[in-house]
């Protein structure tokens, strides 16, 4: 599989910063979902090739990591976390109200205009500012319903410019 000119001399300068290869792989995961929407199964073989490691090796990665994902997302993936101290204040009311704000009825659901997603995440180190949500590499802090409104609409906004 062959990505891009810039993430294939990405790749190959990452090598030169670490003494393992496979420390390369966390960064490069995001790096190549960043290109291509997710991680592919087609990505994930190419990946594990590279660094020496079995797919397994990536997709166990993959999975302890909320912000890589091997689905298609929307162009903005809202991440809500409702972990113990956002669920203590109000976490899953500002993800039940993020789903219906955008009409997205289950977890990992995307807009029909492929805009945004909505997932619930475990902690995303923002404790101290819960609730918390994270819309791709943006952290939004101290949320309540109208706040979230404003965020996706701001994005809404920004979208269309
Ligand atoms: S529990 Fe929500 S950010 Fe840590």
């Amino acid at each position: 599989m062959k990505f891009s000119d810039q993430l294939e001399a990405r790749f190959a300068d990452m090598l030169t910063h670490y003494p393992i290869k496979r420390s390369v792989l966390v960064p490069f995961l995001l790096y190549v979902q960043d290109e291509l929407g997710y991680l592919t199964d087609e990505a994930i073989q190419e990946i594990a090739g590279r660094l020496e490691i079995t797919p397994l090796e990536v997709r166990n990665v993959i999975s302890y990591y909320s912000m890589l994902r091997t689905k298609p997302a929307g162009k903005y993936n809202v991440q809500v976390c409702t972990n113990i101290s956002c669920l203590l204040r109000g976490g899953e009311e500002i993800l039940e109200h993020a789903k219906k704000k955008l009409g997205v009825a289950q977890n990992h659901g995307i807009t029909p205009d492929g805009m945004f997603s909505v997932e619930e995440v475990e902690c995303i180190g923002a404790c101290s500012w819960a609730p918390a949500m994270q819309v791709n590499y943006d952290f939004h802090e101290n949320l309540t319903p109208e706040k979230v409104d404003e965020i996706i609409e701001a994005y809404r906004d920004k979208a269309s410019k």
